[in-house]
């Protein structure tokens, strides 16, 4: 279902006192009559302490990372039902870091939003484009690359995608300040929507797109108001309650 949303990835940031602060902040301050659905993505090892102070609030959270494994010998890693054991219900799924720090490939990608499905928990599947290959024009052929490669491997499509998703995310915009322009933003989420209409059979209008790479309190509202994109994946600012709640109230 398309929602408007609004989600925090913490990256490896926070402690367990300035975690609690900024939850609180938020919780207080939120805005009430805000249509905007709001999830928080914490470093694993505090999900419990996240779960516990947002418990009975309207902000949800989840991982930002999964193995595709329900247990087993992957030292490291954490499973789908341990997430899900302390209320997850988004997974973070193909983030550019994981790619590139981390060497993550289309394959293990599409293992792992595949599983996120199996388990019921919505995955946020990122994808985007590096400066080299936007400056190549190759921009759609490695978007439909990276899309391709996950929804090829599903029997049940439209429920698998319509209720999954999909951040994207110039690799060159995020956590360097510089932010897609509004027509390459738009050109592109309508791109994406459309690849999605005509490959898969799936009512791509119910999709949810975020836009993500450097979007702040300044520049939220002109994004959330680009023709196709409902809502933001937002790294650095959302460290800090003040100009996360601005990006919340953007909406
Ligand atoms: P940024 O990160 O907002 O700091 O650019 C976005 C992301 O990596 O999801």
């Amino acid at each position: 279902m398309r929602k408007k949303m609004v989600i925090g990835n913490w990256k490896m940031h926070g402690n367990l006192h300035n975690i609690s602060e900024l939850l609180q902040e938020i919780l207080t301050n939120f805005p009430q009559q805000s249509q905007c659905e709001c999830v928080v993505l914490p470093p694993s090892i505090y999900v419990a302490h996240t779960q516990k102070l947002l418990q009975n609030s309207r902000i949800d959270y989840g991982v930002q990372n999964i193995y595709p494994q329900d247990e087993g010998a992957y030292t490291g890693e954490i499973s789908g039902i341990m997430a899900k054991e302390f209320g997850c219900k988004y997974v973070l799924i193909g983030h550019s870091e994981r790619r590139n720090l981390f060497g993550e490939n289309d394959n293990l990608i599409a293992q792992k939003f595949n599983y996120t499905k199996n388990h019921h928990m919505t995955p946020i599947l990122c994808i985007g484009e590096t400066l080299k290959e936007r400056e190549s024009g190759l921009t759609e052929e490695v978007l439909s690359k990276q899309l391709s490669a996950i929804f090829k491997q599903s029997a049940a499509l439209e429920d698998y995608i319509a209720n999954s998703i999909i951040a994207y995310e110039p690799v060159w915009a995020i956590g360097t300040g510089k932010t897609a322009t509004p027509q390459q933003i738009q050109e592109t989420h309508h791109y994406i929507r459309n690849y999605i209409a005509n490959h898969y059979a799936v009512n791509s209008n119910s999709l949810t797109i975020l836009y993500g790479g450097s979007v702040n309190e300044r520049n939220a509202q002109e994004i959330f108001a680009i023709d196709n994109v409902d809502g933001g994946l937002i790294g650095g600012a959302a460290l800090d309650s003040n100009k996360f709640l601005q990006i919340i109230a953007a909406f």
